[in-house]
């Protein structure tokens, strides 16, 4: 990435659509970053590889070298999703994968779902609106550890899933935590199971020390996976941010998309220790809308505003992006997920006229 003297930004993005409804939205949100490009000057590069089950298809594995190069090369690296019935689960090589694999090899354990409610979609919710008016949490979970990376066996009629933590890989993590509630409301709930698991026991014990020594102004609080998930539903208001390992990460985080009414509307960035993030939105390829042009692009434009904030350091291009989204649902320009009829494009369209506009 280069910075121009006059604030301009001159960034190469790797733009990996996958399956389903990936390319879909995609083209949206590579429409909305080609807009903030055109109103404030910045010169994007877009950089198109394959992942998933396409490049199965094309080359036989889900993450071809020439893809990872891609991303290697990139400032930064938005995805749509993977997978479909076509490489279901007994296929001998799996489209996700290739997601996990690039997720290891880019190194960003920290993966950020922001959840809040707009204002215009409190109805789309399934919980009551006294509940949901007002909630804005940030979850950061775990990416590159634990469980999902694990070893995995088979010995006669058992199966086994290695789950292993190191303290740095839960200090890291921690620390992203600690830092995004310190630009927050300053709240951090700790997420495990350390009644029973001996990995819980040593994430609770390093995020105490890590926040008491490197964030003493960060309230900490540790609450067990089982009640946190029924906390969720009862008082999402209460939670600012949630940091969590992997597997609890990724159950919580999808309960927690259903709280704002559709999972087509929640992005998430993935950090390491550099600029170089991957951005996608937390649903996946949806083939049951696949084809149909009506999959809600608002994940993956709000991921695309992430990317700009996190990767590029385009903090107002961000917000401007995140604003015309609100104005558009906010108008009534809905997909179907939303209780509307506007197709993706219509949708899309909508919010890049905004930015356009603004
Ligand atoms: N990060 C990823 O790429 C990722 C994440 C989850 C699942 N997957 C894969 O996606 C495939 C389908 O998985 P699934 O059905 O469990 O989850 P899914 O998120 O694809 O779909 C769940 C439901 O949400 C709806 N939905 C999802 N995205 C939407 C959007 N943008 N707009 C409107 N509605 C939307 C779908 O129509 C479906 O009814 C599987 O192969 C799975 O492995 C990939």
């Amino acid at each position: 990435m280069k910075k121009l003297a006059d604030g301009r930004v001159e960034a190469t993005i790797a733009v990996l659509p996958g399956d389903g409804v990936g390319p879909e939205v995609i083209g949206e949100a590579v429409r909305v970053l080609k807009a903030v490009a055109a109103a404030r000057g910045h010169l994007f590069q877009f950089d198109e590889a394959l992942v998933g089950g396409v490049a199965i298809d094309e080359t036989g594995s889900p993450l071809p070298s020439g893809t990872l190069a891609a991303c290697r090369r990139a400032d930064a690296v938005l995805l749509g999703a993977v997978g479909g019935p076509k490489w279901g689960p007994s296929a001998p090589v799996r489209p996700e994968e290739g997601l996990l694999a690039l997720r290891r090899e880019l190194g960003v354990y920290a993966n950020l779902r922001p959840v809040s409610v707009h204002p215009a979609l409190v109805d789309a919710s399934p919980l009551k609106p006294e509940l949901i008016t007002g909630v804005d949490m940030l979850v950061v979970r775990e990416l590159t550890g634990g469980i999902y990376f694990g070893a995995k066996r088979r010995e006669g009629d058992r199966a086994f899933d290695d789950c292993s933590y190191s303290v740095e890989e839960v200090a890291r993590v921690v620390r992203v935590a600690a830092r995004m509630a310190r630009g927050r409301r300053g709240h951090l709930t700790s997420v495990d199971k350390a009644n029973v698991l001996e990995t819980s026991r040593l994430w609770r014990e390093v995020t105490q020390r890590i926040v008491s020594e490197e964030f003493p102004d960060i309230h900490l609080e540790h609450q067990l996976v089982d009640s946190c998930a029924m906390l969720l539903v009862r008082r999402p208001k209460d939670f600012d941010v949630i940091v969590t390992e992997n597997l609890f990460g990724d159950i919580l985080t999808d309960e927690a998309a259903v709280l704002t009414g559709s999972i087509g509307m929640l992005p998430s960035a993935s950090l390491g220790s550099g600029p170089l993030g991957l951005y996608e939105p937390i649903h996946g390829s949806a083939p049951d809308i696949a084809g149909r042009g009506i999959a809600n692009p608002c994940g993956t434009i709000l991921s695309a505003a992430m990317l700009l904030r996190h990767s590029l350091g385009l903090e107002a291009e961000a917000a401007l992006v995140e604003a015309a989204v609100a104005i558009a649902v906010g108008d009534g320009i809905r997909t179907p997920d939303l209780g509307g009829t506007a197709s993706t494009r219509e949708l899309g369209e909508r919010i890049v006229c905004e930015i356009a506009a603004a």
